[in-house]
C-alpha cells in the first residue's frame, strides 16, 4: 500500500504559506511524480491566530517547533522559520536525531552549522535538503550536488541577492543615488526595513559559503568570505562602467586559486556582453565554470514566496521518491577544511576612480606610483570640467579636482592598495579613490 509522506511544517510566513498553497494546487501532479501523496500533518507558528489566507483547521497545530520536529506523526520536518540559532537549529537537530528527513530554506543555519547538521543527517541515514536556501527557485544546489558531479569546478559566481541587483539596476537606469534607490526598494517591498544584511553583502556571503562547499568539497565557512557591500557605488561609477564596456553587479565569487579557495562578495565590473551582465532587477543568476561542462548559467527568481516554495517542494518530491544524497555532495567526513586564499593575493583588473588635484605633475605622480607596483593601465579616462561660464572661469571651479578613471590590467590587490596609499600620501588626489574589482566572465 502507498503511504503518504507526512510533513511537519515549522513557519507559515512568506515561504511556508506559499508551500501550503503550492502543495494544494499541485497535489495530483506531486503524487504522480513523487509516487506518493505529500500531506501536511502538523504545523508550528508563533501566532496561531494570525490570518494567513489558508485553511489551517485541517492540520494539527503544535505550538513548539522543537516538539513538532520529534513528533511521531511526521516523516519530514520542513523548517521555514529562519535564523541560525534556536529554535531552528534545535528543531533540525531533533528531527534528524529522530530519523526524520529535513527540508530547510535557512541559509543562515546552513552557513553556520551546515557541516555538523550534515554529519547528523548521515549518522541517522536521512536526507537534509536545502535547495531553497540559495537563489530561490534556481536549482543550483542540485546542479552542483548532482547534475555537474562529473566535473571539476573551477569557479562559481553569481548575483545572489535580488535587493542589491534591483538597487544597482535602478541606479544605472535612472541615474539615481544609492540612498534614493534603497528608499524606493523599501517602499516596494524589495528591501527590509533594516536593509544592512542585504546591502552590506552578508546575505550573499552566506549563500556563497554554501555554494563553495558544494563546488569544492570544502567545509562551509562563512567567516572565510571577504565581504563588501554596494553602499559606496555612485551613479558616476555605473555610467563610467557602461562607457568602458562593463556593468556593476554585486557578485559572490568562489574560485580555486593556487593559494586556496578565494570566496569574496563585492561590487564587481563584469563585461557588458556576459550573461551575468544581462540580469537586471530582482532576478538572480549563478554561473558555474567546470572542466567538462564549461560554462553553465542559471537565471531565475531568487526570492519570494512562490519561487522559494518551488524549491522546497522539489526537495519534498525527492524525499517522497526515497532519494538521499549527501547534503554537501560528499560524505561530511570527506569535506576538507577551507584553505582561505588571502584577499591581498587576489589577482585581476581594477577600476579606480579618483579626484585628481588639477596642477602640473599630478598625472606623472600617479603614473609613477602605479609603475612602481608594476601596474599597467588598459585605459585612462579624464573627465573635463564643464566649459567656463561666459565672463570667464569661476576661480573656485579652477581649483576643483578632476575625476580620473583608470582601468588596470591584471595585477594584485596588494599592489593596487600600495599604489593608492602612495598616491594619497603624495597629496595629488582628494579623499580615497573608489576601487572596483573586474571579473573576467
Ligand atoms: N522570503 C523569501 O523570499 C525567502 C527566500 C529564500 C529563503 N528564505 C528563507 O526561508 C525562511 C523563511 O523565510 P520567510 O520569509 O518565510 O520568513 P517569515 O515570513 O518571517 O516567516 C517566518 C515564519 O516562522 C514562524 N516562526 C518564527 N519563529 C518561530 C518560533 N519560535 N516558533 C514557531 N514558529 C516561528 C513565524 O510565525 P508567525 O507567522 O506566527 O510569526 C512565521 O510564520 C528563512 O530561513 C529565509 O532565509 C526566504
Amino acid at each position: 500500500m502507498v503511504t503518504s509522506l507526512k510533513v511537519g511544517l515549522a513557519g507559515l510566513g512568506t515561504v511556508g504559506a506559499s508551500v501550503v498553497r503550492l502543495l494544494d494546487r499541485q497535489r495530483a501532479a506531486f503524487e504522480a511524480r513523487g509516487g506518493r501523496p505529500i500531506e501536511i500533518a502538523a504545523f508550528s507558528v508563533r501566532s496561531a491566530a494570525k490570518e494567513r489566507g489558508i485553511d489551517l483547521k485541517r492540520f494539527r497545530f503544535v505550538p513548539d517547533p522543537v516538539a513538532l520536529a520529534g513528533d511521531p506523526g511526521i516523516d519530514v520536518f520542513v523548517e521555514l522559520m529562519g535564523g541560525e540559532g534556536d529554535p531552528a537549529k534545535r528543531a533540525v537537530e531533533v528531527a534528524l536525531t529522530n530519523g526524520k528527513t529535513v527540508v530547510t530554506a535557512n541559509k543562515a543555519l546552513l552557513a553556520r552549522h551546515g557541516v555538523e547538521l550534515a554529519r547528523l543527517a548521515e549518522r541517522h541515514q536521512v536526507a537534509l535538503n536545502f535547495e531553497a536556501a540559495v537563489a530561490g527557485a534556481i536549482p543550483i544546489v542540485k546542479a552542483l550536488r548532482e547534475s555537474l558531479i562529473g566535473n571539476a569546478v573551477s569557479r562559481v559566481y553569481g548575483i545572489l541577492n535580488g535587493t542589491c541587483n534591483y538597487i544597482l539596476t535602478r541606479m544605472e537606469q535612472e541615474r539615481l543615488s544609492f540612498a534614493e534607490c534603497l528608499k524606493e526598494a523599501q517602499r516596494l517591498g524589495y528591501a527590509e526595513a533594516d536593509p544592512s544584511f542585504d546591502v552590506d553583502g552578508h546575505d550573499t556571503a552566506q549563500k556563497l559559503a554554501i555554494l563553495a562547499s558544494l563546488a569544492f568539497g570544502t567545509r562551509v565557512d562563512p567567516d572565510a568570505v571577504y565581504v563588501e557591500g554596494i553602499a559606496s557605488i555612485t551613479p558616476e561609477d555605473l555610467a563610467a562602467a557602461d562607457e568602458l564596456g562593463y556593468r556593476i553587479k554585486l557578485l559572490g565569487v568562489a574560485v580555486a586559486t593556487a593559494t586556496g579557495i578565494e570566496q569574496r562578495v563585492h561590487p564587481t565590473m563584469v563585461p557588458l556582453g556576459s550573461p551575468i551582465a544581462q540580469v537586471m532587477g530582482a532576478t538572480n543568476a549563478v554561473t558555474v565554470d567546470a572542466d567538462a561542462a564549461r560554462e553553465t548559467t542559471l537565471v531565475g527568481l531568487g526570492a519570494g514566496g512562490d519561487a522559494t516554495a518551488s524549491a522546497v517542494v522539489s526537495d519534498l518530491c525527492d524525499i517522497a521518491r526515497g532519494a538521499c544524497a549527501p547534503p554537501f555532495g560528499r560524505p561530511a567526513a570527506r569535506l576538507v577544511p577551507t584553505v582561505k586564499a588571502p584577499m591581498q593575493r587576489h589577482e585581476g583588473g581594477y577600476y579606480i576612480r579618483m579626484l585628481a588635484v588639477d596642477r602640473p605633475g599630478t598625472a606623472a605622480t600617479i603614473a609613477t606610483r602605479l609603475a612602481e607596483q608594476q601596474i599597467s593601465l588598459e585605459s585612462i579616462v579624464q573627465r573635463h570640467r564643464d566649459a567656463p561660464p561666459l565672463g570667464g572661469q569661476d576661480p573656485r571651479q579652477a581649483a576643483a579636482p578632476v575625476p580620473v578613471i583608470l582601468i588596470t590590467y591584471a595585477t594584485t590587490e596588494d599592489a593596487v592598495r600600495r599604489a593608492i596609499d602612495a598616491v594619497v600620501a603624495d597629496g595629488v588626489i582628494v579623499g580615497r579613490p573608489q576601487l572596483i574589482r573586474i571579473e573576467k566572465t
